[in-house]
């Protein structure tokens, strides 16, 4: 068996990024934060070519956590103008380039106007299936794993609840259609994960770079891939196995 073909070496499906830098790219510029924002929203639609062009058929990018609410009004309501923007300048471009949008975390608390304007989207894409961009919204891993348990408790009986294991659990959680992440990335050069598919990310790579998110390019994302590239990803055995094994492992 070639190195490529074993578990270890599964090819990159899923990438997850945390796009983090946006205020520091503006502070540094003499701007306002707003402007980092949106030169980050230009920045996630050169991404999304680069992946598609890379043939990663997922991508989830973290775009407004539940904590994120904290912000200034100000910086909250320009975010949200931004998501309104980013969605009518690049919904036909978006359908053009067969790109599937899903939305994770609670975006029905996002104002009206959004809501309506993302399900159109997610509406308008629903039968793509070979690119896949979903964004975080509202989202904190947290916040989604209460959510699953209490749609999970109610359509449990006791008898089901002995049956519980993580594919059940999971096919509760926002992120039921879409594998697991293979490579995280956060730019900015902060080394945490911000509540962000904590357990979905159970066995990620997790690639931190320096690069503030309006200035990370197609050239920063294959540096990330070489990096997932060169790991082992032995999901808790041992190197020897790994090389033996021609199946992708169960993890539970
Ligand atoms: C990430 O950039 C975007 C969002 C969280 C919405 P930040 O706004 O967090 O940028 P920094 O961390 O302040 O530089
Ligand atoms: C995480 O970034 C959320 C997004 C990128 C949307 P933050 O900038 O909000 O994270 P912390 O507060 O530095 O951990
Ligand atoms: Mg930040």
């Amino acid at each position: 068996v070639g190195k490529n073909q074993n578990s270890s070496k599964k090819p990159l499906a899923h990438v997850a990024i945390i796009m983090d830098g946006n205020g520091r790219w503006a502070k540094q510029k003499g701007l306002p934060r707003i402007q980092g924002h949106r030169a980050g929203v230009e920045n996630l639609r050169k991404i999304l070519d680069a992946v598609k062009e890379l043939k990663i058929p997922y991508l989830t990018v973290y775009s407004f956590s539940t904590e994120n609410w904290l912000r200034p009004k100000e910086e909250v309501k320009g975010l949200m103008k931004l998501l309104d923007l980013f969605l009518k300048k690049y919904t036909k471009d978006l359908i053009k380039s067969k790109v599937r949008l899903r939305v994770i975390g609670d975006y029905n608390k996002l104002p009206n106007l959004t809501v309506k304007h993302l399900e159109a989207v997610m509406d308008a894409t629903k039968d793509f299936s070979e690119n896949n961009l979903t964004l975080a919204l509202n989202y904190s891993a947290r916040h989604e794993v209460i959510g699953a348990i209490k749609r999970c408790y109610d359509e449990m009986d006791k008898e089901s609840v002995e049956s519980l294991d993580w594919n059940r659990l999971s096919s509760f959680l926002d992120t039921k259609d879409l594998p697991d992440p293979d490579l995280i990335i956060r730019t900015s050069g902060e080394c945490r994960l911000s509540n962000f598919l904590l357990l979905q990310g159970a066995y990620a790579e997790i690639y931190f770079t320096p690069v503030l998110w309006p200035d990370f390019k197609k050239e920063h994302l294959e540096k990330a891939i070489e990096f997932y590239n060169a790991r082992e990803r032995r999901f808790g055995m041992t190197s020897e196995q790994i090389n033996k094994e021609t199946h992708n492992p169960v993890i539970s």
